[in-house]
């Protein structure tokens, strides 16, 4: 007997779908929203761009929890797998969950809130860049420990659909990043000019 996709994922269930637009919407929004509208947010707050970060920081985590809510939604509604079934596969589970969380943890605690929730953006520089742990185990400790935790997630509820969530989360974290790092990079480097131009680094 052959397995086929439609014997690990029900994909009649439009949760599945819910849950996939979710992932590709979080990413796409807050890069759209940090920006192209970070001035106007500002303006909102009174020109207060710290403000204007924090209440953003609170509609990203917000998102974040609604996404996690609707991954476990779509999960409950697809088949469970045997050969996901075993202790062995529940002790990697708790494991990815593990080090996904202390991954995505450690590097809010590394960056702050506006570190994390891109202040560079608002124009709330860090004063150098982050580079111990997380950071020097992966450039982008915050993504891939979610999609560790999702990986976690699906083993422990023994869902192949998983899977394939945890899959397009990759491949949507993987765009936002291709977008966010030149453009980080382009602020940190404008500043880097600015402050040789003005002599602050003396070196
Ligand atoms: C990363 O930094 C931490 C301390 O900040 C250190 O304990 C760890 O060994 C480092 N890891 C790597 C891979 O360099």
């Amino acid at each position: 007997m052959s397995t086929s996709i439609t014997d690990l994922v029900d994909l009649n269930q439009q949760s599945l779908l819910i849950a996939a637009a979710s992932i590709a919407f979080n990413p796409l929004f807050w890069n759209i929203v940090a920006q192209y509208h970070n001035k106007l947010l500002t303006n909102i707050f009174g020109g207060n761009s710290r403000l204007a970060c924090y209440f953003l920081a609170i509609v990203i985590f917000s998102l974040g929890i609604f996404r996690d809510h609707l991954f476990k939604e779509a999960l409950a509604d697809q088949p469970k797998h045997p050969a996901l079934e075993s202790d062995n596969v529940k002790l990697a589970a708790y494991a990815l969950f593990g080090v996904g969380n202390v991954l995505v943890v450690t590097s809010m605690w590394a960056l702050g809130v506006t570190g994390t929730y891109l202040g560079d953006y608002f124009g709330i520089l860090m004063d150098e860049m982050v580079t111990g742990f997380p950071f020097n185990v992966t450039d982008a400790p915050m993504y891939y420990g979610s999609t560790l935790s999702f990986l976690g997630a699906t083993l422990y509820y023994g869902k192949p659909a998983g899977f394939f969530l945890t899959a397009w989360i990759f491949i949507v974290y993987k765009i936002a990043l291709s977008y966010e790092n030149p453009f980080t990079a382009g602020i940190y480097a404008r500043k880097e000019a600015a402050e040789k131009k003005s002599g602050k680094k003396a070196q």
